[in-house]
Order: structure tokens, then C-alpha cells, then sequence
């Protein structure tokens, strides 16, 4: 519990003089670390090995756009009635949700809640598989990190992830629990459902030492940067304020009727 008064923080402090991150002097990690090093160091404490700095950057890359989706949607329209660019940019953000862009964080939670069950004995992988699969079933829920709209066959993303993810000696027991569930998912459904960019975040983030519920920033951190793109577009390319015209509206309510008062 967050006590009162005095803030407390492992993170990092400034001073007169510079600004000190988990130990290190952020003048002297600036143009010796890179962006995805820098976070993990923020994040977990210590500068992560090479390999994991390198799928993180991959890993950022590849969110950085996904075309006209209800975030870039969001964030042009918002764009288009005068917001400034940062709130064109936040409310982009927040139409990440559960089903959409978010979807990582509802499995990495589950992963790491079976991954100690595995460990100690207690269940084996197609166990805990099994479970997670039937953990969404059971709330009439899709399971997190499977399946794709746009990529029915699978999301290209995944298998370019995990070719650098193996390379670097990234790829461990979460990604391992990932893919248990990607088949358990394919027999219940009796069809593929491959893991999905979602998934992937989660399983390579945690495989990073990456806390649960930090894996959806590794999808708004960098969608934030394409979406600032997709604002100045819209302010500097578009004409006027966007709206949805009237010919793609079917209003069913009630017919125009009288309101009946003198
Ligand atoms: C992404 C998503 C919305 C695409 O949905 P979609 O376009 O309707 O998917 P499809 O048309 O390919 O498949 C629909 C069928 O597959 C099932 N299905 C698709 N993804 C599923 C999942 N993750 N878990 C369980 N069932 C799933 C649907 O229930 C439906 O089955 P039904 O016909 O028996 O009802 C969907 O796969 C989903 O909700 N995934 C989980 C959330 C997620 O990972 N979001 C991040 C996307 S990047």
C-alpha cells in the first residue's frame, strides 16, 4: 500500500545535475543504449542481454501501424475536429481495449498465473492449456491472443517475431505455454487459430522477465508514435472535420412523429 506523505520510487531521481536511471547516469546512456534497452533497464532493474534489447526492438517495430484501425480511426477523427495532438493521439490509445490492441494483458495474466503450476509439478503444459482454453469458454469469452480479423490464416507478425525471438535465446516457457494454448484453441474450435501479435507481446514480454500487467504498453508505446503520424496526416492532408455520411447510417427508431403539445 502506497503510504502517505514521502513519494518513494526504485525507478530513477533528478537533480541540479543530471538524471539517474535505476543506477545509471541518462546523460551517459544516451547514445550507448538503445530505446528498447533503456525500457527494460527502466522496467526490470538492469540492463537486459543483448538478445532480448533486440527482439524488444523488433518487437516495437512491429506495432508501430496497422493502417486504418479503430485506433488510427479514433485518433483522425479526432484530429479532423481541431484536438490538439496529444489528445488526438490519447484517445487513439484508449480505444485499445480488451478486444481490440489490448488483448495481451488479459493472457499474459493467465500465463503467469499457471506458468508456477507447471513448474512445480502440479500440471502439465496440455493441462494448464487446457484450463486457459476453458478459463474464456466458460465466460463466454475468445481466448486472448488468437485468432485475427484481417489475417484469418495468421498474423504475419507472429512467425518474423519469433525468428528473431529464437535467435536471440528470447523464446522460453511462456511462449512454450503461448502455443500449448494456440493448439488446445485449435482442437476445441476445430479449426486454426493462430496466435495473433497480442499473444506474442504477451508471451515475449513475459519470457523478457516483463511484469503482466506492463505488456500492453508494448503495444500503446509504439502505436502512440504512428498515431501521432496518422494526426499530422489528418491535420495537414484532410479537408475539414470527418463524420460518417448520412447514406452509411440506417436510423430503425421510431418515424418521424408529432410531438402532440399546442
Ligand atoms: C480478433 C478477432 C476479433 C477476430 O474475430 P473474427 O473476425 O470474428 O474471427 P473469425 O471470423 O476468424 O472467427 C470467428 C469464429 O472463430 C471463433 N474465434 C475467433 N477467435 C477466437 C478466439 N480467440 N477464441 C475463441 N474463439 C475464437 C469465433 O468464436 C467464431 O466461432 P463461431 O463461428 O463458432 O462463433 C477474434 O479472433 C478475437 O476476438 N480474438 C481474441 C481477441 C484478440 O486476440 N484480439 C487482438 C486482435 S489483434
Amino acid at each position: 500500500m502506497a503510504t502517505k506523505g514521502r513519494w518513494k520510487t526504485a525507478l530513477t531521481y533528478g537533480d541540479k545535475q543530471s538524471v539517474v536511471i535505476r543506477g545509471y547516469s541518462l546523460g551517459e546512456l544516451v547514445g550507448k543504449v538503445s530505446f528498447a534497452e533503456a525500457f527494460l533497464l527502466l522496467a526490470r532493474g538492469e540492463l537486459p542481454p543483448p538478445g532480448h534489447a533486440k527482439t524488444l526492438e523488433a518487437m516495437l517495430v512491429s506495432v508501430l501501424d496497422h493502417g486504418i484501425v479503430p485506433s488510427s480511426i479514433v485518433t483522425r477523427y479526432l484530429a479532423s475536429s481541431g484536438t490538439p495532438i496529444q489528445a488526438a493521439v490519447a484517445g487513439g490509445i484508449l480505444a485499445f481495449g480488451d478486444i481490440y490492441g489490448g488483448a495481451c494483458q488479459q493472457l499474459a495474466e493467465r500465463l503467469v498465473h499457471h506458468r508456477p503450476l507447471i513448474d512445480s509439478g502440479k500440471q502439465s503444459l496440455e493441462e494448464a492449456a487446457q484450463e486457459i482454453v476453458r478459463h474464456f469458454s466458460l465466460r463466454k469469452e475468445r481466448v486472448p491472443g488468437y485468432g485475427h480479423a484481417l489475417h484469418p490464416e495468421g498474423d504475419p507478425r507472429v512467425p518474423k517475431l519469433y525468428s528473431i525471438a529464437d535467435a536471440n535465446g528470447v523464446t522460453g516457457s511462456y511462449s512454450k505455454l503461448a502455443f500449448a494454448v494456440q493448439d488446445e484453441l485449435g482442437r476445441a474450435k476445430k479449426r486454426p487459430l493462430p496466435m495473433n501479435q497480442d499473444g506474442a507481446l504477451a508471451a515475449l514480454g513475459l519470457d523478457m522477465g516483463l511484469n503482466w500487467q506492463i505488456v500492453r504498453a508494448l503495444a500503446f508505446v509504439p502505436r502512440s508514435a504512428g498515431l501521432a503520424v496518422h494526426a499530422v496526416e489528418e491535420m495537414t492532408r484532410e479537408d475539414g472535420w470527418r463524420h460518417v455520411p448520412d447514406d452509411e447510417v440506417d436510423y430503425d427508431g421510431p418515424p418521424l412523429r408529432p410531438l402532440g403539445r399546442g
